[in-house]
């Protein structure tokens, strides 16, 4: 266990050990605001001895860049009143945290039937194939996302937060434009290959890293799945990652967050390495594994009702020592037991 209780320094982030809590949307944040509650299970986490926080998806300033009114939001004063409450409360647990700053979005409506005063926004107007719930963005609509991303990016730094995450995964906003199936433009934003649709995910990362400065971890969320499409891979061989990593890097990435389901499924072909392995290997960066870790069961599954149980960290440890990732999220294990990263380390059995 020990290459897990090493403490990790790159940039604004020093954290005291290798495990993250993954970002986990949990939609009690009313109207967009987080509230004393919020702050206090947060804290909790840090009291656990969590070594980075990531907060749940939070959104951007954009009319229609969420489909829950119970989603926090990165912008206005209340909001980032409580996000301050928040990230003093995990510094005074002795913990560090970043926001994964989101934007949705095409998305599914509501199954409250609540929708945003605009309609829901993307690079052609779909959320998956074949799927038509939004407006293609227009070049202002473009601009002022990104402008919108680089706000949330200083008030994170702003508010003291030690780091942030762009969600960039999982079929969302960032990710609808790197998706040939739901990115259709023909303009600089879309394009046959990988690295054309990464155009927009790039000028994101540009303005993010010109807000927040140089010396600001800056973490990118990716994925190769998607809720609605398990098997597709964006980038089919480590040549196709490679060019699609290269330039997310210098536009100013530091780490890569590479979801997987479960973090022991190879990337390719040939090589037991997972994405977290090969990203690190391709880009020179740091990067963070993920996907049912220490359980036995995934999250998509888990939303289907199914349950998990625990299981070992030796694959993990194995993986780590050999230098694949730097750090490790645990997700569905921090819901149930804030304090899983002390018990784990412990021979105490997780209750
Ligand atoms: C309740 C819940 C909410 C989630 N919300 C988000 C989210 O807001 N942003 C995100 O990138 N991933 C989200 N995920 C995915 C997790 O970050 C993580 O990748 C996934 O749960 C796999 O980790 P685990 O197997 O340790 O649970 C969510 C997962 C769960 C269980």
């Amino acid at each position: 266990m020990d290459s897990l209780f090493r403490p990790f320094n790159l940039k604004s982030l020093n954290i005291k050990n290798r495990i993250v809590m993954a970002p986990m949307t949990r939609s009690f944040s009313p109207d967009g605001v987080p509230t004393d509650l919020v702050a206090a299970y947060y804290a909790k986490r840090a009291q656990g001895e969590v070594g980075l926080i990531l907060s749940e998806g939070t959104v951007i300033e954009r009319v229609a860049s969420s489909n829950d009114p119970n989603i926090p939001h990165f912008y206005g004063t209340e909001a980032l009143a409580g996000w301050q409450k928040v990230i003093d409360g995990v510094h005074n647990a002795g913990g560090s945290m970043g926001p994964q700053i989101w934007h949705m979005g095409v998305m599914d409506d509501h199954h409250s039937g609540w929708l945003p005063a605009e309609p829901f926004e993307g690079p052609s107007g779909f959320g998956r194939p074949g799927f038509k719930n939004g407006k293609a963005m227009t070049d202002s609509d473009i601009a002022d996302t990104i402008a919108a991303f680089g706000r949330a990016a200083a008030d994170a730094k702003r508010l003291g937060f030690d780091t942030l995450e762009l969600h960039g995964a999982h079929g969302y906003l960032i990710d609808q434009f790197f998706w040939e199936e739901t990115n259709q433009r023909t303009d600089i934003f879309g394009g046959k290959t990988l690295p054309e649709r990464s155009r927009f995910a790039i000028e994101v990362i540009k303005e993010v890293r010109k807000q927040v400065g140089e010396e600001f971890a800056v973490i990118l969320r990716l994925s190769q799945w998607k809720p609605s499409a398990n098997t597709n891979q964006l980038a089919k061989t480590p040549q196709e990652m490679e060019a699609w990593l290269t330039p997310l890097a210098d536009a100013g990435v530091d780490i890569f967050h590479c979801s997987q389901r479960r973090f022991w499924e190879p990337e390719f072909d040939g090589s037991d390495l997972n994405f977290a392995g090969w990203a690190k290997k391709v880009s020179g960066k740091a990067t963070i594994t993920v996907g049912s870790i220490g359980l036995n069961g995934e999250f998509l599954a888990a939303f289907a009702g199914e349950s998990s149980q625990p299981a070992s960290l030796d694959e993990l440890v194995r993986r780590m020592d050999r230098g694949d990732f730097d750090l490790v999220a645990v997700g569905r294990p921090l819901l149930a037991d804030p304090a899983w990263t002390k018990k784990s380390t412990s021979n105490v059995q997780p209750n």
